[in-house]
């Protein structure tokens, strides 16, 4: 598949239909990975929020006419954390994954950023094994203490 075949939308702050579509993703994210069922308008709220800071930036994934995924960035000086990048289920290992990161590399480079950031949990194995393909390198474990 050939990169121009994707489209990524930036979502505005004052479009509510994009809003609406982002926060639904951001939904199937958190109930697929995280197993939590999170509020719509907080979501909805959330991105709103992470809006108003220009370094947060989110796209719709397009392929023809039809919207298969989102991801959210959130730009420092020298690196990027890629916060979420979500591909509806029935779009996956269709290649569109790898295209989105291509471009977004393409993004940062302009940026002269050279540093993308991922936080995977250690059994989403799909991600684990997407991001290495992809070159990601293991550069920290994070522990958690019951306390
Ligand atoms: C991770 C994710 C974004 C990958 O998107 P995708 O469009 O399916 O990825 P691609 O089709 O470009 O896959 C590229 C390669 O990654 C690997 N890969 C992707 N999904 C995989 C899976 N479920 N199992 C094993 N390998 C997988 C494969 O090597 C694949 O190449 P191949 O299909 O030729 O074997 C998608 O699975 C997703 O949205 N998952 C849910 C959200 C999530 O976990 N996001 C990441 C953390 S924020």
């Amino acid at each position: 598949m050939k990169e121009n075949y994707i489209l990524l939308k930036k979502i505005l702050r004052k479009n509510r239909n994009e809003l609406t579509i982002a926060g639904d993703f951001v939904k199937k994210y958190f109930q697929e990975i995280e197993k939590i069922n999170l509020d719509d308008k907080k979501i909805i709220n959330g991105i709103k929020k992470n809006l108003k800071n220009k370094n947060h930036l989110y796209y719709l994934i397009k392929f023809r006419k039809q919207i298969v995924g989102l991801i959210h960035l959130f730009l420092k000086k020298r690196s990027a954390d890629l916060c979420l990048i979500y591909i509806l289920p029935e779009f996956r290992r269709k290649g569109f994954g790898t295209l989105v990161l291509k471009k977004i590399f393409k993004k940062l480079k302009n940026k002269n950023i050279k540093n993308l950031k991922i936080e995977i949990y250690k059994n989403n194995k799909a991600s684990i094994k997407f991001f290495t393909k992809l070159g990601a390198k293991l550069y920290s474990y994070i522990y958690y203490l019951k306390v």
